[in-house]
């Protein structure tokens, strides 16, 4: 008998990845600067722990929100019975004005187009489920997020059709790029039901321009596809260009009276913006009734405790704490992206511009022995091995070209980042020092060889063939 089903043993789930696989080296050797000075210093995680201390000072502040308490009284038994899958009216309302915000309220949100799901995770699957059937395809720009394999595949059975964008326009997504996708998803006989894009992008850092997001719509209104826009790191921009929700773009076109109104869908989370990936929040906004409402009944998979709701209601309400937060927060990020970019930079190390995001896409291309995606993975070992950092290496995230990584730099502190860095210089000075030094045993031996064969001339010319 088959001890499990095919559908939980097939790998479908991307754990072999070596996104996965250095969490799991990580795990065995963690850097600690007490116990572990030489451990390995996770740097292939986006996590923002860079504003726990506000978040801190406002539950210290206001105790009664992590207590079960309203208005002084306790609400223990109101929470601890609450199951209602539509969610707390009062935490939606918190939510869809958190999110107006961050948009710098150029959109409205309705909390009745709401969905709250346990994470971004949730999320996404949610909506793959409830639009494509099992083999149907969605595109997705590459570089992508290495968990869109689980989340987007696995349990679904939906495919996944790679939108190739390259490094020689900073990876820009083009029509044509859109078209080659469409093609190839057709020539392997799936039906594409939509295009996934996240904005800002994980891995790259960037925000979609408004040509790109023109360009999607116009798209996925020919094709009569829909668009599922995951803006987990929507509140993390720090510089300009400003970030531009394609909510924004439906409303700026007018099409709030055409199919595509029904057809786009947000994907958001407290994960990245918040920095709080374990209370597991997130949430799917959609303008089509009949998306929320089979999300809803499929939220019931992934729901939201209730005491989370209800804290997290309190937090969000307090319009003083989230406008000084999201400036901070944004503040605290562009300061750790400087110092990553500058510390690589040192070591002659380029990053794509970033204005978003808690990483930097790094080109280490000229580190490769050999310019494929066996040379990534050599480099990737020696950093993870010798250099003792886990990064992640382009080809996890579906990467066309090799010699890309994503290094985070928001979930350590800064003297980590700055011993990161530092580890870096002695790898790259041993490597510029071991070539130099092979070039110029290169260049002794071949000045040996002539003068050998020079003397060999000499000595042999009419006895022996020149040695090639
Ligand atoms: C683009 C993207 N979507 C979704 C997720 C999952 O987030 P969550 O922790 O909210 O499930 C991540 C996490 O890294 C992500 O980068």
């Amino acid at each position: 008998m088959r001890p499990l089903s095919r559908k939980a043993t097939c790998n479908s789930h991307g754990q072999d990845s070596s996104y996965f696989l250095g969490w799991q080296e990580y795990e065995k050797r963690p850097y600690d600067a007490v116990r572990n000075p030489t451990g390995i210093i996770q740097m292939g995680l986006a996590e923002n722990q860079l504003s726990f201390d506000l978040l801190e000072s406002w539950l210290a502040a206001n105790p009664d929100a992590a207590s079960f308490k309203g208005n002084g009284e306790s609400i223990f038994r109101e929470l601890a019975l609450f199951q209602d899958y539509h969610g707390l009216p009062a935490f939606k309302k918190a939510l869809t004005e958190f999110m107006s915000e961050i948009r710098r309220n150029k959109v409205n949100f309705d909390p009745t187009n709401l969905v709250l799901t346990a994470g971004a995770t949730s999320a996404n699957e949610t909506l793959i489920f409830c639009l494509a059937e099992e083999g149907e395809a969605f595109l997705l720009p590459t570089p992508y997020y290495p968990g869109f394999d689980r989340d987007l595949k696995w349990r679904t059975g939906a495919e996944i059709v790679p939108i190739e964008c390259h490094s020689s326009n900073g990876f820009k997504i083009t029509q044509a790029a859109l078209d080659d996708a469409y093609e190839a998803a057709q020539k392997r006989n799936l039906r594409v039901k939509g295009v996934l894009i996240t904005n800002p992008s994980n891995p790259l850092g960037t925000t979609l321009t408004r040509e790109e997001l023109n360009l999607l719509l116009n798209f996925v209104n020919a094709k009569d596809i829909h668009l599922i826009s995951d803006e987990i790191y929507s509140g993390t921009v720090f510089n300009s260009p400003g970030f531009i929700s394609v909510m924004e773009v439906v409303r700026d076109l007018k099409l709030e009276n055409t199919d595509v109104w029904n057809q786009v869908h947000i994907v958001y989370s407290l994960s990245k913006d918040l920095g709080l990936p374990g209370f597991r929040v997130g949430a799917i906004y959609s303008n089509n009734d009949a998306v929320v409402s089979a999300a809803t009944k499929m939220s019931s998979f992934g729901l939201i405790s209730s005491q989370t709701q209800y804290l997290l209601s309190a937090l969000l309400s307090d319009k003083n704490f989230t406008k000084n937060y999201i400036k901070e927060n944004q503040r605290r990020l562009r300061r750790r992206q400087e110092m990553l970019v500058n510390g690589l930079r040192n070591v002659g190390i380029e990053c794509l511009q970033s204005n978003a995001g808690l990483f930097c896409w790094v080109d280490m291309r000229h580190l490769m022995s050999s310019n494929t995606f066996e040379g990534e993975m050599e480099l990737w070992k020696k950093i993870l091995y010798d250099v003792r950092l886990n990064i992640s290496a382009g080809g996890s995230c579906h990467c066309s070209e090799p010699g890309w990584f994503r290094v985070c730099f928001s979930n350590m502190t800064e003297d980590t980042l700055n011993l990161s860095m530092q580890r870096l210089k002695n790898f790259v000075n041993s490597m510029n020092s071991s070539s130099s030094q092979s070039h110029h045993q290169r260049m002794k031996n071949s000045r040996r060889r002539s003068l050998t064969k020079w003397v060999l001339r000499l000595s042999f010319s009419d006895r022996e063939p020149e040695e090639r």
